[in-house]
């Protein structure tokens, strides 16, 4: 009997040729299954207080502290390459052990955010870090009592800190402090304070990552004792992560934030598959930085580097993205 061999036949080897559904760019395109969207994309926007002009970030090229004065500038510049949301970080004038800046009814983050609901309306997507670091002259994400650092009291200042950013303004509020109860305190002060439909987005599972260091130079937010150990998770604990999620789903929350991105893929796919509460994933500062310096280096491309993170976080079941390259991406988007 004679074996076929490599041929045309339709019995032939090989049967599967998977290389036709990858002939062309139009066939690609045709094919592609995970699509990045300019909709999918949060730009991270620093404003500090008491600046005269934009200041550059050393180990975060390209990207801007701004003052106040030019926030609308840099909104106006996103929404017309069609990004909506932004996530707004505040760098106070003045820190003090309370973080009380991080409340004022005319602190820094509140007066960006009545500023961009002002010249924009509900164009775009106002998100509010809830956090106290950046306002805190110690550094950390809590109230510190005897050297500690004190869940309740940090919780209820985190409530606070909510109810004057949605008193601004704001859509949805995002704790980053990891204290345990953020949600159900900050969900409970807005309801008090009459802000029912003001959304919590919380950083669930954000992790104690040496990735955020670009970030704390950014935000002049490093602390000044100890690190954030006993308040972020461990990076080697993924079913400490989900109970995390599992945590601010009974608190009430209505969308979470798994952070750094790409050493997190698996717990992205874990919890879209264990959850059905929408997943933002948060491409770091670190990891900016690393593709940066690499880029700028000339050994990488940056855009197709990009493309392929970002793709690969949807992939992993991220619906939406805050990242450093909002800008870059919804340009790249637009060619
Ligand atoms: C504030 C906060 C941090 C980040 C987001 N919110 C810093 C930290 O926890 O030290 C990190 C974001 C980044 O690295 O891009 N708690
Ligand atoms: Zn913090």
């Amino acid at each position: 009997m004679k074996t076929r061999k490599n041929s045309s036949s339709s019995s032939g080897f090989p049967d599967v040729r998977l290389r036709r559904l990858r002939k062309t760019p139009a066939i690609r395109d045709l094919f592609q299954e995970t699509h990045l969207s300019v909709k999918d994309l949060i730009a991270p926007i620093f404003v500090e207080e008491g600046l005269k002009k934009p200041q550059d970030i050393g180990s975060m090229p390209d990207i801007k502290r701004f003052p106040l004065s030019s926030l609308s500038k840099e909104v106006e510049e996103l929404s017309d390459l069609g990004v909506r949301a932004i996530i707004l970080f505040g760098l106070p004038a003045e820190k003090d052990d309370k973080g009380s800046q991080a409340f004022a009814d005319k602190g820094i983050v509140q007066r960006s955010v009545e500023q961009v609901r002002k010249h924009f309306g509900d164009k775009i997507a106002v998100i509010t870090d809830v956090c106290l670091c950046q306002y805190t002259s110690h550094g950390h994400c809590g109230i510190v009592v005897d050297g500690k650092i004190d869940n309740d009291s940090s919780a209820s200042t985190l409530g606070r800190v909510a109810v004057s950013q949605a008193r601004a303004g704001a859509d949805i509020v995002a704790p980053s402090a990891m204290m345990d109860g953020q949600v159900h305190a900050i969900r409970s002060a807005l309801d008090d304070a009459g802000f029912s439909d003001t959304a919590i987005m919380s950083y669930s599972s954000k992790q104690a990552s040496p990735l955020f260091a670009p970030f704390r130079d950014a935000a002049h937010s490093a602390p000044e004792f100890g690190d954030r150990k006993t308040y972020q998770m461990p990076f080697s604990n993924p079913r400490e992560s989900m109970r995390e999620i599992e945590q601010d789903i009974s608190e009430g929350v209505d969308a979470i934030i798994i952070k750094p991105a790409i050493p997190n893929l698996d717990l992205i796919y874990q919890a879209s598959r264990a959850t059905s509460l929408p997943i933002c994933a948060y491409s770091v500062s670190g990891e900016y930085a690393l593709m940066k310096a690499a880029a700028m280096e000339g050994w990488i491309d940056e855009n197709a580097v990009m493309t392929e993170f970002l793709t690969g976080i949807k992939r992993a079941g991220a619906d939406m993205i805050i990242t450093y390259q909002a800008k870059k991406m919804a340009r790249l988007l637009s060619e």
